[in-house]
């Protein structure tokens, strides 16, 4: 495996504990109950600020040399870049509906569920995807040049969140994470 896979399967696990919160978010909501919406706008703050400016460029660029190399294999896998900017969309969503509710606009509760569930599933079965397909794929096809080439160009920004000394701003949000998963596996034990 080579060391940017590694750093795109780390960013992955991020995610997917980010998501995980998401979900336990709209279980509360889901039960009648006030979820934490300043938890939810930090995930989105996050978001846009982590996986859409370091993480999905990355992956663009393993993607482009995987079309140089083989064609056909990322013709079958499709286009990650366009995937990307639907979930760009998606997350765009889910940020207009945590304002309108925010800022008390009308907003049927079962479009609320749906728009936060959107993001969910569609955030997981995309990574599952570039899992499953992009990086065995690229593994196999791209050459050293081409590694060494993406490495040049990756912006390897901190990320503000998981690397060590966490932003201000995510501070509430690494403590509901972390909440979340100590209650996940007491839920577990019992
Ligand atoms: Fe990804």
């Amino acid at each position: 495996m080579t060391k940017i896979i590694g750093v795109l399967l780390e960013e992955h696990r991020n995610i997917k504990r980010l998501l995980h919160v998401l979900e336990q978010e709209l279980n509360v909501f889901d039960h009648s109950d006030r979820p934490d919406y300043e938890i939810l706008q930090a995930i989105i703050d996050y978001f846009q600020d982590f996986p859409e400016i370091c993480h999905h460029p990355k992956e663009d660029m393993v993607f482009a040399k995987l079309k140089v190399r083989e064609p056909a294999v990322a013709e079958r896998i499709g286009d990650a870049e366009v995937e990307h900017c639907v979930e760009t969309e998606r997350l765009r969503n889910l940020a207009l509906a945590v304002e309108d509710v925010l800022a008390g606009r009308e907003f049927l509760r079962k479009d609320f569920h749906n728009v936060v569930q959107d993001f969910i599933e569609h955030q997981r079965r995309h990574m599952d995807k570039e899992e499953n397909l992009l990086f065995p794929a690229a593994a196999k096809a791209l050459r050293d040049e081409d590694w060494a080439e993406i490495d040049a160009r990756m912006n390897d920004r901190k990320n503000p969140l998981f690397d060590g000394a966490v932003d201000n701003k995510f501070r509430a949000l690494e403590k509901t994470i972390l909440r979340w998963e100590r209650e996940t596996q007491a839920n577990r034990v019992i």
